[in-house]
């Protein structure tokens, strides 16, 4: 799937107010690292940046001071900080990401050493510390570098681990800085609280499915899949072990989620069926076609000069299929009613067995489909709704969550 940044309403979201402390060390990939400084600033964090001497040639201090508006850590002495300046910086930050991490870097955390300002900071913090190591393939191989960067994961130490690709050296292999927003990924899960949602398995469904009627033309429709990427990346920063059963959208799925690319409503329904049997949650974001084509074409199909009639075929239902054997598992569902939403969303919230239903009204301004915002009502079993005022998708995303945690509790009380 291909990798897009995220957009920023969705972003500010999660890191605006946050203190975030940037540890260059230095590698080529220091270039990387004023993207993300950029990113997160723009994004209303507050950002800080500590750079080793080596760093320095790579990236220029003012870089980071020019893009933060803050003061750079270059050294220990010379401050007007009353007191020790790395006492400090270790307390300031909400959460300290070493980026690159050089294999030498890497080594004296991994052996508490505090030779220069980053070394000395890190040891004296107490808040969550990402590593993320960039370096040559033969070094990041190295068993001594390998034993330390195992030291500092047993030590609660967080490792993002690089990426396997052409380096800057000219080979190819393990050793490129991770994707500079799989780090930002990884900084917004560390800061999010709570974990409320720890050890669930969560399958979501997004996106729309594509019913093909010869090898280069489909049905589908206008969803995004933004809703459910939003589900996903909020179930996952709160701890759940997520699924996200995606037809084809453009976005990219947050870090640690797992995701299944499907096209049609049938492979959508057997990869959830698949999923299904050990998972806590079910929520169906997708907008599924309910219809496909009678038959495939293999080729290409010609135009005839005469009026041509598409035969459809009706489609499973995945929720519908996933209440057959509900069990205790909570399922959640989403309904785009344009006319008596209520009845209509309450009908298919009682067929398939729904714990609640979000329903979506497309022809409310900011609701609906390609945008970043949504308008709902949940509505419950016992015929209860829940308005909400128009909100972003990933706001949106959390009160849902809430509710399913909420109901979570109950169910294992
Ligand atoms: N859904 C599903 N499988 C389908 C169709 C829908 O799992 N084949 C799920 C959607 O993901 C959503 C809910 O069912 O959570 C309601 O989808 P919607 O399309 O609004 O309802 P339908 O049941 O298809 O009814 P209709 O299109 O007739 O309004």
């Amino acid at each position: 799937m291909r990798k897009t940044s995220r957009n920023s309403l969705e972003m500010s979201d999660m890191v605006k107010g946050k203190k975030i402390a940037i540890a260059v060390s230095g590698g080529i990939a220091c270039y990387k690292i004023a993207e993300m400084v950029r990113e997160l600033v723009k994004n209303g964090a507050l950002v800080r940046v500590m750079m080793t001497k080596s760093a320095q040639q790579f990236v220029s201090p003012l870089t980071f001071s020019t893009l933060t508006g803050n003061e750079v850590l270059t050294d220990l002495f010379g401050h007007d900080v009353v007191g020790a300046v790395h006492i400090e910086w270790a307390r300031w930050p909400d959460i300290i990401v070493v980026a690159p991490a050089t294999a030498n870097t890497v080594a004296k955390l991994a052996n508490g050493l505090a030779d220069n300002a980053v070394t000395t900071t890190i040891l004296a913090a107490t808040v969550p510390v990402l590593i993320c190591p960039a370096m040559n393939k033969q070094m990041y191989a190295n068993p001594f570098y390998q034993q330390n960067q195992q030291r500092l994961a047993d030590l609660g130490y967080t490792i993002i681990q690089p990426e396997q690709g052409e380096l800057a050296c000219g080979e190819v292999g393990w050793g490129r800085l991770a994707d500079v927003q799989d780090i930002i990924d990884a900084v917004v899960q560390r800061l999010t609280l709570p974990k409320d949602l720890a050890g669930k398995k969560i399958i979501i469904t997004a996106g729309p499915t594509r019913e093909f009627l010869d090898p280069v033309r489909f049905l589908s429709n206008r969803s995004s899949g933004k809703m459910g990427y939003a589900l996903a990346a909020r179930a996952a920063c709160r701890g759940a072990d997520v699924i996200l059963i995606s037809g084809p959208t453009l976005l990219r799925p947050f870090r640690s989620v797992r995701c299944i690319a499907v096209e049609s409503a049938m492979e959508m329904t057997e990869a959830v069926a698949h999923e299904l049997d050990d998972a806590d949650v079910l929520i169906g974001a997708a907008a599924v076609s309910d219809y496909r084509p009678a038959k495939r074409d293999s080729e290409k199909i010609k135009r005839t000069g005469e009026q041509a009639v598409l035969e459809l075929t009706e489609n499973p239902d995945v929720l519908l299929q996933a209440a057959v054997a509900k069990k205790k598992r909570l399922h959640v569902g989403f309904a785009v009613e344009t006319s008596e939403e209520i009845r209509h969303a309450g009908e298919k919230l009682r067929s398939k067995k729904l714990d609640f239903i979000v329903i979506n009204n497309p022809n409310e301004p900011g609701a609906g489909f390609e945008v970043d915002t949504n308008k709902v009502t949940l509505l419950y079993p016992d015929g209860l709704t829940e308005p909400l005022e128009l909100m972003n998708k990933f706001v949106l995303a959390d009160i849902i969550l809430d509710r399913i945690a909420d109901r979570l509790q109950t169910l294992h009380r």
